[in-house]
Formats: C-alpha cells, structure tokens, sequence
C-alpha cells in the first residue's frame, strides 16, 4: 500500500514515516515546511535506509498538491499537516480556519478526483472539551475552547458527513492525548522555535539550559498532588497506532473515532521527577497561577482502539522522559 503523508517532515508525521517504512508500506511525504525542516526527510530515510518521494507543498496551493495525486499512485492518505498552537489560534483565528480547513478540503477533493477512499485523520483529545469527566470515550459529547480545537472538530464532522454521503469512504479520526518522546537514535524528535508552548518542550529547554525554570501552570487542581494531570502517550506509540488504523481501514464503517493514549494519567510534577530520573539533572520550577483553558484532568480511555485496531500503547512515561532527553541532548539547538 502507497500512503501520502501530509504534514510527514513534522513531529508525529516524521515518526510515522519510519513506522510506516518499516512495516513494508510505500510513502510519499508532502509538506510546506512552515514548522519543520526538508533536513527530516533525510534523517528518515537515514534511520530507515529507505529512500522515498517527497514533495515541498502547500495544501493551499490546489494545483501543486494535484502534482503529487498525477505523479504517484495513493492507496491511502494520513493527515498530520496543520497548524496546532492554541495561543496563536486565538490570535490569529483566520490563518488557522484558512489552513486547517481550506486545507484538509482541498486534499479531500483530490482524493475524490483521484479515486482514494481511505483517511486517517490527525484528530485531538481537545475535542472533548471542558465538560467531560476523565476517562474520556469517543462517544461523550465534544466541544471546543479555542479555533485551533475547533478546525479538529469541524474536519471530524466534515468526514462524517462525507463518509454518510458517500459509503465508500473509509475514516479513521485518530484523538491523540499528549504525545512526548522521540524516536531512539534522537535523530527526529520535537523541538520547537521559540518558547516552547507545551510541558515536555518546555522541560527539555530548561534541561539544557536555554530557559532559566518550568512555570507550573497552578497547582490548586482536585488532583493527587494539586497539578494538572494529562495522558502522556510515546511518539513511537502514536506512530504504531497508525500502521494499525491502516491495517484495519477497510474494515471500518464510516468514520470511526479511536483515542490513542496510555489510559494512565500523569502529573505536571510526575513529569518533572520522571525528567529528572531519565536525565539526572535538576529541573527547577516555579508555580504559577493555573493557564486560562485548561482542565484538571484529561485521560483516555483506549478500549476501542484495543478491541478494533488491536493497539495498545507500550512506552512508560520513564521511556518517554528517557528518549526525550536524548533527542535535545543531541539536538539542543
Ligand atoms: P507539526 O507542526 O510538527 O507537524 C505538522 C506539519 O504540517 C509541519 O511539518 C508543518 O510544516 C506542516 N504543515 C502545516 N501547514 C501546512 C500546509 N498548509 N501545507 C503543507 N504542510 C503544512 O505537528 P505535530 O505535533 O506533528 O502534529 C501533527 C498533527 O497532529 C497536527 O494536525 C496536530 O494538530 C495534530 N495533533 C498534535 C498533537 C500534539 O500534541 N503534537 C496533539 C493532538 C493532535
Ligand atoms: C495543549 C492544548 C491542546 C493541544 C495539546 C497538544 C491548551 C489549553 N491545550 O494540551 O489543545 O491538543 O496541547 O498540542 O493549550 N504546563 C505547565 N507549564 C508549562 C506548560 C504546561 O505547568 O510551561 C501544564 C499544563 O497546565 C497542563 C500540562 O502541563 O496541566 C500539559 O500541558 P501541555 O503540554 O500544554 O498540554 P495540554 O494543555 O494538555
């Protein structure tokens, strides 16, 4: 099976890759770069000793990505590319609803005209919203805080119309909870530009020195130990669940809705002492009043995807905090 993976140079994208080369597939990877680098596609097939197509693109731009359906034979698409900061979602609300949606519309045209049915959709655990109690199931109501949730929302309900539209779709809509890690030889990994947004990231730049502490986000929470407990879930986990939503696509109904987690839930400062395990070193924080949006708890309930995909995720948190801290120490800048 030939997979076109947009998005394929960035975090998760980059580790499917691999997985993906690694199982027997064929990929293509298209992506525009604007939040990673061309250098990935040659760390990919570095690790995979595996050489593939892959195509400097943007989703907006309709003819260009045509190029890639008239120069390739698809099978199946996965859908990483989009843009995914909430804090500049608010601020920038058009750019996401442009990208996001203009975006995933104009790659599902192609797929139409082209004949390619099969989808895996890049979808959040932010779908569920302030409202839900944890452990989250696919079927508890969703809503949305901010646009960036809100075009993962609205594409899952694009999809599920389509696929009632027209029976021949086949959709997965992946929900990942918080994906951290990287892959083993700490050639890929994530490593924002800038201040990072998120805990991991965020942790990593204190623990080579390129920010002075961690601001704990509150820790008055109703949790175990008063901080924000979230479901981290390895990258290379989130990778396999990939090759299996492929594997079992065509067995699908519609659009289907998996979540990918670990099921356990984690502590803003079970974090930091696993970091501090994996690395040795001393991460210092300082906590601070709790970050407008978020919610005490989130984490999955991952049945679903064990009955019907046949995955379940592997890594412990201490493996994610291990390879984490080997990528940004081979990488820190
Ligand atoms: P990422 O930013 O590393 O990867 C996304 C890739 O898409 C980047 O390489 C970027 O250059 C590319 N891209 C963006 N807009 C594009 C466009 N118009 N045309 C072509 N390429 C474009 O992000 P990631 O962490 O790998 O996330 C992948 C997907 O998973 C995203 O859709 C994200 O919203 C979703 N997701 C991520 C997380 C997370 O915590 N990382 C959680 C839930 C869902
Ligand atoms: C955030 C997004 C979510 C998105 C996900 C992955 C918000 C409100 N939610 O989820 O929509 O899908 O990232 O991109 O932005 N924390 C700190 N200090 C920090 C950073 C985080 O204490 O510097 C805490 C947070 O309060 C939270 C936990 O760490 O309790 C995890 O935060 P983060 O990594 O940003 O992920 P989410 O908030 O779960």
């Amino acid at each position: 099976m030939n997979v076109l993976i947009t998005g394929g140079a960035g975090y998760i994208g980059s580790h499917t890759c691999v997985e993906l080369l690694g199982s027997g597939y064929g990929i293509v990877v298209m992506d525009n770069y604007s939040n990673s680098s061309p250098a990935v596609i040659g760390k990919i097939e570095s690790i995979t000793g595996k050489k593939f197509p892959s195509y400097q693109c943007d989703m907006l731009d309709y003819e260009g990505f045509e190029k890639i359906f008239k120069e390739n034979k698809i099978d199946a698409v996965i859908h990483f590319a989009g843009l995914k900061a909430v804090g500049e979602s608010v601020e920038k609300p058009l750019e996401y609803y442009r990208n996001n949606l203009a975006g995933t519309i104009n790659l599902l045209r192609l797929m139409k005209r082209y004949g390619v049915r099969r989808f895996v959709f890049s979808s959040s655990a932010t779908v569920y919203g302030m409202h839900n109690t944890a452990p989250f199931t696919e079927d508890m109501p969703l809503s949305t805080t901010n646009p960036y949730g809100t075009t993962k929302l609205m594409i899952e309900r694009i999809l599920t119309d389509l696929c009632h539209a027209e029976r021949d779709w086949k959709v997965a809509l992946l929900r990942y909870f918080n994906p951290i890690g990287a892959h083993q030889s700490g050639l890929i990994g994530e490593n924002p530009n800038g201040i990072p947004n998120n805990l991991m990231p965020y942790i990593m730049k204190v623990a080579v020195g390129k920010l002075p502490e961690l601001r704990v986000f509150g820790d008055d929470y109703p949790t175990p130990d008063g901080t924000g407990v979230r479901d981290y879930i390895h990258v290379c986990d989130l990778a396999a669940g990939h090759a299996k939503a492929l594997e079992k696509i065509d067995s699908l109904n519609g659009a289907r809705a998996f979540n990918l987690g670990t099921g356990k839930g984690s502590s803003v400062l079970d974090v930091v002492h696993a970091f501090e395990r994996a690395s040795g070193v001393k991460i210092p924080y300082r906590v601070t009043p709790r970050r407008a949006g978020d919610i005490a708890t989130c984490y999955a309930d991952c049945t679903r995807a064990k009955n019907e995909l046949g995955w379940e995720a592997k890594y412990t948190l201490d493996d994610m905090c291990r390879d984490s801290w080997n990528f940004i120490r081979k990488n820190p800048d």
